[in-house]
């Protein structure tokens, strides 16, 4: 059974066909995939049918970091192997679960914050004053927190970066442009976006060429986003977008080998973090581009 969080982002789209492309009869698996539309309490129902039928494993990729231990310790008691994708899981016993397998997102935060420095000083303008806003992801999710930590963590190093704001638009596209239109509003002198996914980023260049600004590397606001999903590499192309930090969904092949360890006996590492980079417009973004996946 996979507990899937929702369809809100190219990169949850890109998830979900990498777990139903693996998980198939032919590789000898029955997937019950079930759509959590964003709900924490409708993943828990979900794990809860996942235990009635008796599956072999469960995978959940957490909506939130918090609030998981009763249905966890169901599913310990049942016998059935827990495995996190994507997301992580704030937990008092970490027994409940197998083991974790995503991406670093406080490095992720890190690597947009160190990608803003080298950029700025490029231009000449590392001693400015620099106003910042955050469309922060789903509050309480380990992608949001993460990011907004590391981040964080390199607001503290530049003093004279100021964030104006951070409000979430909940991982999507359509609320992302949402808070960006209220953003502009309030603060008319915004250098830079920080978007916690790249769907928010759209959705925030919507905006912002609504109003009659312009974004990007020849734009009145630098925009930074993270995911690094086909379209992003588009919006970089087309001179919208700055940097994209990847988060790389395709999880799959990686829980599947998980899987097949666990089948031989053998031992998995707790803590699995993937590889990512960083993509930004100074790359030949067409050739990169027609290499990835998603
Ligand atoms: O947990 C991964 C995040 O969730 C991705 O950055 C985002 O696009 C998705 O909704």
């Amino acid at each position: 059974g996979y507990a899937q969080v929702g369809a809100e982002s190219d990169w949850r789209t890109a998830n979900t066909k990498s777990f139903k492309s693996t998980f198939t009869e032919e590789n000898g698996y029955k997937l019950i995939f079930d759509d959590a539309q964003q709900k924490q309490e409708n993943q828990i129902k979900a794990i809860r049918s996942f235990i009635q039928q008796d599956v072999d494993y469960i995978v959940v990729a957490p909506v939130v970091e918090t609030g998981w231990e009763t249905v966890l310790k169901e599913a310990k008691d049942a016998g059935i192997p827990v495995i996190l994708s994507d997301r992580q899981m704030k937990l008092s016993d970490d027994s409940l679960y197998t083991c974790w397998v995503g991406g670093n997102f406080i490095k992720e935060g890190h690597d947009a914050g160190d990608w803003l420095a080298a950029y700025l000083k490029k231009q000449g303008r590392e001693n400015d004053d620099i106003n910042i806003v955050t469309l922060q992801g789903t509050i309480g999710a380990s992608a949001q927190v993460g990011r907004t930590e590391g981040f964080g963590d390199k607001l503290k190093e530049h003093p004279k970066w100021h964030m104006l704001a951070t409000q979430t638009g909940e991982f999507t596209q359509a609320k992302g442009q949402e808070v960006m239109e209220s953003f502009l509003k309030s603060y008319p002198d915004i250098d830079v976006v920080v978007a916690e996914n790249d769907n928010m980023a759209f959705g925030a260049i919507d905006a912002i060429k609504a109003a009659g600004k312009t974004c990007g590397p020849n734009g009145d606001i630098i925009i930074i986003s993270f995911d690094a999903v086909a379209a992003a590499f588009d919006a970089m192309m087309a001179g919208d977008m700055n940097c994209s930090v990847e988060c790389n969904p395709l999880h799959g092949p990686r829980v599947d080998a998980i899987i097949k360890k666990l089948q031989a006996g053998e031992k998995v590492n707790k803590i699995q973090y993937v590889d990512e980079k960083l993509f930004d417009t100074t790359m030949d973004l067409k050739a990169i581009k027609a290499t990835r996946l998603y």
